[in-house]
């Protein structure tokens, strides 16, 4: 037996003790108490700090750390206390380093992570295991779909309602034919599913369906392609170093001039000052902008540039509130994240003034929210309108009522 598994054996024995007295007494040895409701909260972050998605791992935890420093290093009057991994965006490492955070490093909640092939992974490992959950960025619709639990949250969005709403906004502005883009990996599949579900829907027709695997930025062969087949427009998705390479390298190849680039807002999220000039007139569409003028966001900018000397961005924000909503179930119970059933029930019913606007969850405890077009323009991802309010993910196949 490694150690690894004596922990997960710890932490089933625990758990199967709740609810029957009679495990508990045959393996008395094997029981951890259960932290007293002074000890520090134990909050495991798994997030990417290195690989193509380091900064958005990095912005999530800083944006987390930000809020629990603002009040005071509590949340709900419990001391928060942290540890660590790097998940590197690796799916095929994901569920030994969830066990890890869990078993041996006897996280309390995990907040992660960006990847959605990882985020699946940690999913399985919180249902088997009851563990509290919030994911505050990938965007696998089985997490808050099939898969849906009541201990897994979600602070950043679905897959699918990120790019549904730009199936539309391409339509109505007169695209007829599109060529579309993205990693081979389920968050590509599903954003571009999402949006082709919509345009096409309408009348819209998907000319070319190009893919890289993920992590590759080997762009050469799909703009060779995208510049021989002429589309009205391309729509991609590419995130974090992806995202900047790609943005340049369609740029240097003169494509920016003749075929509108779109693509969920992650294309340039966070990523502007590193694209510089290629990134400008790229439309997006997602659930943040950087002018958004609402006080929340205001303030947010201000004291995350303030902590970090970053421009805050939509990873940043993911991660405030996730934060946010811990705090939330966290003081609905006092500090006593053994009263499950009601933190679960004041986090379910949370409304939070997030930076991005209105943030409210659905029974898959998926977020309701606005999803807006964007444009880059001043070297910002300035908004120009609602591409559709209140977004809810369908939650197919999800089985909360
Ligand atoms: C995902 O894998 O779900 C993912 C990764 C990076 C993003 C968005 C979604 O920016």
């Amino acid at each position: 037996m490694t150690k690894n598994d004596k922990f997960k054996l710890t932490r089933r024995t625990l758990l199967t003790s709740a609810a029957g007295v009679a495990t508990f007494a045959a393996a008395p040895r094997l029981f951890t108490p259960a932290i007293a409701q002074g000890a520090p909260l134990k909050v495991g972050m798994m997030l990417p700090y290195s690989g193509t998605y380091a900064k958005l791992g990095t912005f999530i935890d800083n944006g987390f750390k930000l809020y629990v420093e603002q009040k005071g290093g509590k949340l709900g009057g419990r001391a928060i206390e942290f540890v660590q991994v790097d998940d590197e965006s690796k799916p095929e490492a994901a569920t030994d380093n969830m066990n890890r955070i869990v078993g041996r490093e006897k996280a309390d909640v995990v907040v992660g992570t960006v990847h959605s092939g990882v985020a699946m992974a940690m999913v399985k490992v919180a249902r088997d295991t009851n563990t509290l959950m919030i994911i505050p960025n990938a965007g696998a619709n089985d997490a808050t779909g099939a898969a849906c639990a009541p201990n897994i949250f979600r602070t950043s969005f679905s897959n699918w309602q990120t790019c549904y709403p730009a199936g539309k906004v391409l339509f109505d502005a007169g695209v007829k034919n599109v060529a579309t883009v993205t990693w081979r990996y389920t968050a590509g599949a599903e954003m571009i599913g999402a949006f082709t579900e919509n345009f096409t829907k309408l009348g819209g027709k998907v000319v070319a369906d190009l893919t890289v695997p993920f992590p590759e930025v080997e762009f050469q062969a799909l703009i060779a392609q995208i510049a021989s087949q002429k589309p009205d427009a391309v729509f991609s998705f590419f995130a974090g170093g992806g995202a900047v390479k790609f943005v340049k390298d369609y740029a240097a190849a003169g494509l920016n001039k003749t075929i509108p680039l779109y693509g969920a807002g992650f294309l340039t999220d966070g990523t502007i000052p590193a694209q510089g000039e290629a990134a400008n007139g790229i439309k997006t569409t997602l659930h943040y902008a950087d002018n958004l003028d609402n006080p929340a966001n205001v303030a947010f900018l201000k004291a995350f540039k303030a902590k970090t000397n970053n421009d805050g961005d939509i990873y940043a924000v993911q991660g405030y509130d996730a934060a946010a909503l811990l705090d939330i179930g966290l003081t609905a119970v006092k500090g006593d994240d053994k009263a499950r059933d009601a933190m679960i029930k004041a986090m379910g019913d949370a409304k939070i003034d997030s930076p991005r606007g209105p943030l409210s969850f659905n029974k898959a405890h998926n977020p309701i929210q606005n999803i807006y077009l964007r444009e880059v323009r001043n070297g910002r991802n300035e908004m120009i309108s609602i591409a559709q309010a209140a977004v809810d993910d369908p939650a197919r196949g999800c089985k909360i009522s």
